[in-house]
């Protein structure tokens, strides 16, 4: 960690302030409860007066006497160490009293529990009966466990309410996901067995008890003689629930070690310890030619920026140091600084960017106590906070990630950082990644690992995913493998991916096997939505709002945030996003609901929103140097593992995913489409009069227009009331179409 502990010295001795007397109390402090503890513990070694102490101690505090005199050495440490000396008085005066109302504690425990003795002592007698005399024993006891839990989450900075509402939540969350499985398993169910009825007459009335409504859309009831005939006039049947069980695989498998990573550069930061003084005392004498004394305390340098905390003299406006902002700026040869109050130290914090930023490596980061020590094996090390401490996060719960930001800005490596963060925790039995990569320039690396998935094609011929039609279809068949995986886990009654392997792995259930997790990576969402925005945004948000309970989770990048690409549908169902640096304001907003991108530095500078958070954390990204990627994906392939999944769908049973409802629906608007841009094309302008004319109606012609407006085919600047037309685009869609056509 790059965090120290700044003394200046230097600094300390010119501003000549007065001794004071606060070391000698907290060495006092500290003494004087480590000896009490002593005595305590060691009585018959510790002489006449030891024993004296320790008896008045044990018989005042009773056994509490021990945490008394630990809680008094405690109390001198963190004086010693405290920045603030007026919070320390006042939670060296609230602990007193905590340390009273645990012996009053210990004394209801005797009176509730006659048999256990009074290890209050004293006080503990004294405290409860207090209470007792004034509330009765019953009262008067939970009043003094009340005051005592409220004092503690006061001294600790905790809230009980807040750890209820966060109980509160996820156990709502965990209801409603329940609810959700329970009811698409039931259609799914209900959907099976109107289609099977036709063989067997039990089947049959089953499909008629259990699922009037489905029979109904699938079955009509008037031909109760024949049921099969429209039972196989539907979608092909999908092949069974069950995935096949999978032979042992990857036994040998080995996690690649860190020692094949670049290590991290530290002598820039020896450099940088003299620029850092060097800074502090410029600071310093800024504001002292402007009349303003101040004494640098902490000087916390992070990866992008340094903050220099300083504490102000009493009588000093905040006001007055934000008002100097840019002479500081200009004192510090820096082209923008920060400014932000840092109430629990009482100090003003000075964010000055560093002459030269830090990379931070994927090493240092997957060597964090946060890393290693999380069990998800989506850990993902997202990079350093501006203090230079590691931010470990979890794709699991967020479930799903936006990442946007000008071209250069770093989204690319966030990638990287992503796809390795994951290989040094996952095995490829865990957790299967789909790579879609329609520009073709960053995920080529990773090609042939084992931890490659495609539900649309076998295991052998399992790739990076870069045509944009390829991707579509993939789509498509993961929205199917996401329901048979409801299926499948609403039959063993579980309700997410982490119950049922749990249960696959203790009991041995036949043909049960844990199933893998499922990341979705899209590096350029806009080349995705040029082919065909609704079908992608429809496949997308299916996904988003169902996946997260069968374990699979998406990861879309792009460089263009505008909301053209980042629909409203998409932020809807993204949470969790992270900004890199933007042209614009109006971008900012676009990923963030809020400006602030605009001014990052770029070169994996970042904002990261959090599911849920109110704000923003700015963070600087992990960077994974190509060699790096290359040489994790070339000790995992050196392994000699191949791809290998049972979870895939065979082409014929691609048309069953879709519901035949909204299929014919997209058929025909298809074609409206079609033929009003041939129209269009010949015509060389669009009007509602000319598709009226047509289609023959002018509600038709509404609605094609709007559609074609959907689409991006034809626009409408504002303040104008003419349409402008995309005719490369048009053109461009026509020439697909006919080529498909042609397949
Ligand atoms: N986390 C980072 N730390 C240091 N440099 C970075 C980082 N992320 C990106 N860069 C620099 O920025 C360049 C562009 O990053 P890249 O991810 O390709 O951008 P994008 O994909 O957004 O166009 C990289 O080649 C690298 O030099
Ligand atoms: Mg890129």
């Amino acid at each position: 960690m790059t965090y120290y502990k700044f003394q200046s010295r230097l600094l300390r001795k010119k501003s000549g302030k007065p001794a004071d007397i606060r070391p000698y109390l907290a060495a006092g402090l500290t003494i004087a409860g480590a000896v009490m503890f002593y005595f305590i513990v060691f009585n018959d070694r510790s002489g006449v007066v030891g024993k004296i102490a320790a008896r008045i101690l044990l018989n005042f505090f009773g056994r509490v006497a021990y945490i008394f005199a630990l809680w008094l050495a405690y109390e001198g440490v963190s004086l010693w160490r405290s920045k603030n000396e007026k919070k320390w008085r006042m939670d060296f005066a609230l602990s007193a009293l905590e340390v009273a109302l645990l012996c009053g504690l210990v004394k209801f425990v005797n009176v509730y529990f006659p048999a256990v003795p009074n290890y209050g002592g004293l006080l503990g007698k004294n405290v409860a009966e207090f209470f007792t005399r004034l509330f009765g024993p019953a009262v008067g006891g939970a009043l003094n466990l009340t005051v005592f839990l409220y004092a503690l989450s006061v001294i600790k900075d905790f809230s009980f309410k807040d750890i209820f509402h966060r109980v509160y939540d996820v156990a709502k969350r965990d209801i409603e996901e329940y609810r959700k499985v329970r009811a698409l398993a039931k259609k799914l169910d209900d959907r099976r067995v109107a289609s099977s009825s036709g063989s067997d007459e039990v089947g049959k009335a089953r499909a008629k008890a259990v699922a009037p409504e489905a029979a109904q859309t699938a079955t009509p009831p008037k031909a109760p003689v024949k049921p099969s005939a429209p039972a196989r006039s539907q979608t092909p049947a999908p092949p069974p629930a069950q995935f096949p069980p999978a032979p042992p695989q990857y036994v040998n498998y080995k996690i690649p070690p860190l020692d094949i990573l670049t290590p991290p550069k530290n002598s820039a930061e020896e450099e940088q310890h003299h620029a850092h003084l060097d800074r502090a005392k410029v600071l310093q004498q800024t504001l002292g030619d402007f009349g303003i004394k101040v004494e640098v305390g902490d000087i916390i340098p992070g990866p992008v920026v340094t903050r220099y905390d300083l504490n102000l003299e009493a009588g000093i406006k905040y006001q007055s140091i934000t008002t100097l902002q840019d002479n500081l700026a200009l004192a510090l040869k820096a082209a923008s600084i920060r400014i932000v109050p840092i109430p629990e130290k009482s100090a003003v914090g000075i964010e000055v960017p560093n002459p030269a930023t830090r990379i931070v490596t994927i090493k240092e980061m997957a060597q964090a106590d946060d890393f290693v020590k999380n069990p998800s094996p989506l850990t993902f090390a997202l990079g350093q906070t501006t203090d230079g401490v590691p931010y470990v996060t979890d794709i699991i719960p967020m479930p799903h990630l936006l990442i946007a930001g000008a071209t250069g800005s770093g989204k690319s490596v966030c990638i990287h950082s992503l796809i390795v963060s994951i290989l040094l925790k996952a095995r490829p039995d865990e957790l299967k990644f789909i790579l879609i990569d329609p520009k073709r320039l960053e995920l080529p690396i990773y090609a042939g690992l084992p931890h490659l998935y495609d539900p649309s094609v076998t295991p052998d011929k399992v790739g990076i995913i870069t045509d944009a039609r390829k991707a579509m279809s993939t789509l498509k068949q993961l929205v199917y493998i996401m329901e048979k995986r409801y299926e499948l886990f609403a039959k063993h009654t579980v309700r997410n991916i982490e119950s049922f392997n749990e249960l696959a792995r203790s009991r041995s259930v036949e043909g049960m096997h844990p199933v893998h997790y499922i990341v979705v990576i899209i590096d350029e969402l806009a080349d995705l939505m040029l082919i065909s925005r609704r079908e992608i945004e429809d496949d997308i948000q299916r996904l988003a709002q169902m996946a997260r309970a069968v374990g699979i989770h998406l990861v879309l990048a792009t460089q263009r945030p505008s909301v053209d690409v980042i629909t409203g549908v998409i932020k809807a169902n993204f949470s969790a996003r992270i900004a890199f640096q933007t042209t614009s304001k109006v971008d900012s907003r676009v990923i963030l609901d809020a400006i602030g991108a605009d001014e990052l530095l770029g070169r994996g500078d970042m904002l990261f929103l959090p599911p849920g958070a109110p704000r923003p954390v700015r963070l600087q990204g992990t960077f994974v140097s190509t060699k790096d990627a290359e040489n994790v994906a070339k000790y995992i392939l050196a392994q000699g593992h191949k791809p290998s999944y049972e979870e895939y769908v065979r082409r014929d049973g691609a048309a069953a995913s879709a519901a035949p409802v909204d299929r014919e629906k997209e058929e025909k608007e298809k074609q409206y489409i079609l033929s009003a841009l041939r129209l269009v094309l010949e015509r060389r302008r669009v009007s509602q009069d000319l598709l009226k004319a047509h289609f023959g109606s002018s509600a038709q012609a509404t609605n094609v227009l709007s559609l074609l407006e959907k689409d991006g085919f034809i626009m409408k600047p504002e303040g104008t009331n003419r349409w402008t037309i995309h005719y490369d685009k048009i053109q461009e869609h026509l020439a697909n179409e006919e080529s498909t056509a042609k397949e």
